[in-house]
């Protein structure tokens, strides 16, 4: 299932997109390929029978949950989903404690919460791999999917130009990463006061020299997305946030993806958006429900990414 290229996952965590070499980036996206291919051809194995999964979800999940818990039974794995606020790492047990007994009954656990230290920990006393499904700094699955949907849609990602406009959160540090890995153009769009945080720029800069990649930040939507094939945006009010949202509103004016926007990319341009959008803030339905639009192929995706990453990191190189 991994084709050519050795499986050096075996084992790891992916805390971010960072944890991978471009090498593991391209066999994490020529797994999903691979495997998508598959399954619409009736072929259904299960590579991961008599295992289990925890998917641990500390904040709120529609996408992330449904497509790693139907992800972990299409490979064989059970999925064992703690989302309320009494299980898991919720109940005051030190992370030590929790991911010690934990790794007792299941075999990779997936967590959703809001500091990556938090991952970071669970990782250190962790003896199985830890994904990360989302952090207040970093939502590496959901890169995966989107690279997938443009590698779908384009082809090579090495040289195509991705601009992202609005909040320097998780899905800007996300794309920055996973751009520097694939050898990019990112362009990055954010008001001065909502830019990407300076180490994860700085770290992409020293990938993006090996890859070939570059890496851009600005404060105009306009320079960002000039000629891009890949146009990308994400709520300005993220999950904790939510106290800041008029403020926000405020502070994002100018920097909502419309068809005025979009027409100074590239006429085969793609917009994507992890969701979930708050349509009319900083997407408009125009652009949402037009042509250019994959936001539907994206979210499927992320059954396909995350399956051929717990394919990789749960069975033996
Ligand atoms: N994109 C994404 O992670 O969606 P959910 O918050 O619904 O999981
Ligand atoms: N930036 C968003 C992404 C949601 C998938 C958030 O953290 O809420």
């Amino acid at each position: 299932m991994t084709g050519s290229r050795k499986n050096t996952l075996s084992g790891k965590s992916v805390l971010r997109l960072l944890d991978l070499t471009p090498e593991e980036l391209q066999l994490v996206l020529e797994t999903a390929q691979t495997q998508k291919a598959e399954w619409s051809l009736g072929i259904h194995d299960t590579p991961l029978s008599g295992a289990a999964i925890a998917i641990i979800m500390e904040k709120p999940s529609m996408r992330t949950r449904a497509s790693f818990e139907v992800g972990a039974a299409r490979l064989g794995a059970h999925p064992v989903v703690m989302s309320d606020s009494r299980s898991a790492f919720s109940r005051g047990e030190t992370v030590q404690d929790t991911t010690l007994v934990l790794e007792r009954f299941v075999d990779a656990i997936v967590i959703r919460t809001f500091e990556q230290q938090k991952v970071e920990e669970i990782a250190e006393w962790a003896s199985i791999p830890v994904v990360n499904a989302l952090t207040d700094m970093f939502h590496p699955c959901q890169g995966l999917a989107d690279l997938l949907t443009i590698k779908e849609h384009k082809g090579d990602l090495a040289g195509l130009t991705l601009a992202y406009v609005g909040d320097g959160n998780n899905m800007a540090h996300t794309y920055l990463e996973g751009g520097a890995l694939s050898g990019m153009r990112v362009r990055i769009a954010t008001p001065a006061d909502f830019a990407c945080d300076e180490f994860v720029i700085e770290e992409c800069e020293e990938v993006a020299a090996l890859t070939g990649a570059t890496i851009q930040v600005g404060t105009d939507p306009i320079w960002a997305v000039t000629d891009a094939d890949v146009v990308i945006t994400d709520t300005w009010t993220s999950m904790g946030d939510e106290e800041e949202h008029d403020m926000r509103v405020q502070a994002f004016q100018g920097f909502c993806v419309d068809a005025a926007l979009m027409a100074h990319a590239k006429e085969d341009a793609v917009f994507l958006h992890c969701l979930p959008a708050h349509r009319g803030e900083e997407v408009t339905d125009e652009v949402m429900d037009g042509e250019q639009s994959l936001i539907y192929d994206e979210a499927e995706n992320r059954l396909h990414a995350q399956k051929a990453l717990l394919y990789l990191l749960m069975t033996k190189a």
